[in-house]
């Protein structure tokens, strides 16, 4: 860990509830970071549909990540009311602090006062803390481009950017040139965003695809949750007996077409963790799956309550 503050150390405590499957897609980020860790910048866009599990991979992965010592900066875009530069916003904050209170040297050989003073203005706008001026675009882009440089001087960086899909055009543009500026740094760009339906955007489809004409630059794209992945999911996050887990997981599977968020709400519906109060009004709201599997998880579930709830 470098001796500027990152805050990368949250995402230690960041991933309690359970993580199932993703093994190839975790071995495929730690290929690229290996790659990054060696000087050449990779970036990996992790696209699926809503709910698949794109946010909780990068969070896994902050986490990992951290352990292994890494520098992690995160940002993510809001649906509404993003700023322009929305998910760099939090990551240049981060990157400004530092420059402003002198734990980071810019990469620039920067020592002038006035230089940095100008650098830390910039950011300034990026973050939306200051009106641009007289500053033109290039000159935004060209400080954040030095302010990454800096950080990844000190030791290998990952950044971490999350609901991309959301991100406007000006965004997409200081993405772009990021990735192009930065071939040669230990950098790790992670994307995240849906590449499904209303949310194909035109500016961020053009982007990314001239972007895959670089080095370093590929795509995960998240499959569906396999059946075994619900299974695991059962037994570690509702304790469902790997028995029980076994026989209905193919049916939470076929229900849910293996959509994380989905799995995730029928398993809560079907075999809540251990909150007797709110179970028995759960039992009541088991529609959506098959009548075998719900008496099944039914009867479990009642047995349990009635485990919990009898004095010991
Ligand atoms: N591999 C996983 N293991 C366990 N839970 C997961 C996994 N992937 C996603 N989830 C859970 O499913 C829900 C939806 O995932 P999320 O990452 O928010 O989806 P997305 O960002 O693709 O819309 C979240 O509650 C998340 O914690
Ligand atoms: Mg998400």
């Amino acid at each position: 860990m470098s001796s500027w503050s990152t805050g990368s150390r949250r995402w230690s405590d960041a991933a309690q509830s359970c993580f199932v499957g993703r093994r190839a897609e975790r071995g495929q980020l730690q290929e690229a970071w290996a790659a990054a860790r060696r000087g050449t910048r990779q970036v990996r866009f992790v696209g699926g549909e809503p709910g698949a599990g794109k946010s909780r991979l990068l969070v896994q992965l902050a986490a990992e990540l951290t352990a292994q010592g890494a520098t992690v900066l995160t940002g993510t875009c809001p649906s509404t009311l993003a700023s322009p530069y929305e998910p760099f916003v939090a990551p240049v904050v981060t990157l400004r602090t530092a420059i402003a209170d002198g734990s980071l040297a810019p990469a620039d050989g920067q020592t002038d006062r006035s230089d940095l003073a100008r650098t830390v203005a910039l950011l300034d706008t990026v973050a939306g803390e200051r009106p641009a001026g007289r500053a033109s675009r290039r000159d935004l882009l060209d400080a954040v481009v030095t302010a990454v440089r800096s950080a990844a001087a000190i030791g290998p960086l990952a950044l971490l950017l999350d609901d991309a899909h959301w991100a406007g055009e000006t965004a997409w543009e200081l993405l772009s040139f990021l990735v192009e500026q930065t071939a040669d740094l230990q950098l790790l760009l992670v994307v995240a965003q849906r590449t499904t339906g209303p949310d194909r955007v035109g500016h961020v489809l053009d982007h990314v695809a001239r972007l895959y004409r670089l080095d370093g630059v590929r795509r995960i794209d998240l499959p569906p949750l396999a059946t075994d992945d619900v299974e695991e999911y059962l037994v570690r996050e509702s304790q469902v007996p790997p028995t029980l887990a076994r026989a209905v997981a193919p049916d939470v599977h076929d229900r849910t077409g293996g959509n994380a968020y989905f799995v995730r709400e029928l398993v809560q519906t079907l075999a809540p963790a251990a909150r007797p109060d709110s179970s028995t009004r759960t039992v009541a709201r088991r529609r959506r799956c098959r009548t075998r599997s719900r008496r099944a998880l039914a009867r479990w579930t009642r047995a349990r309550v009635r485990r919990s709830s009898s004095p010991r």
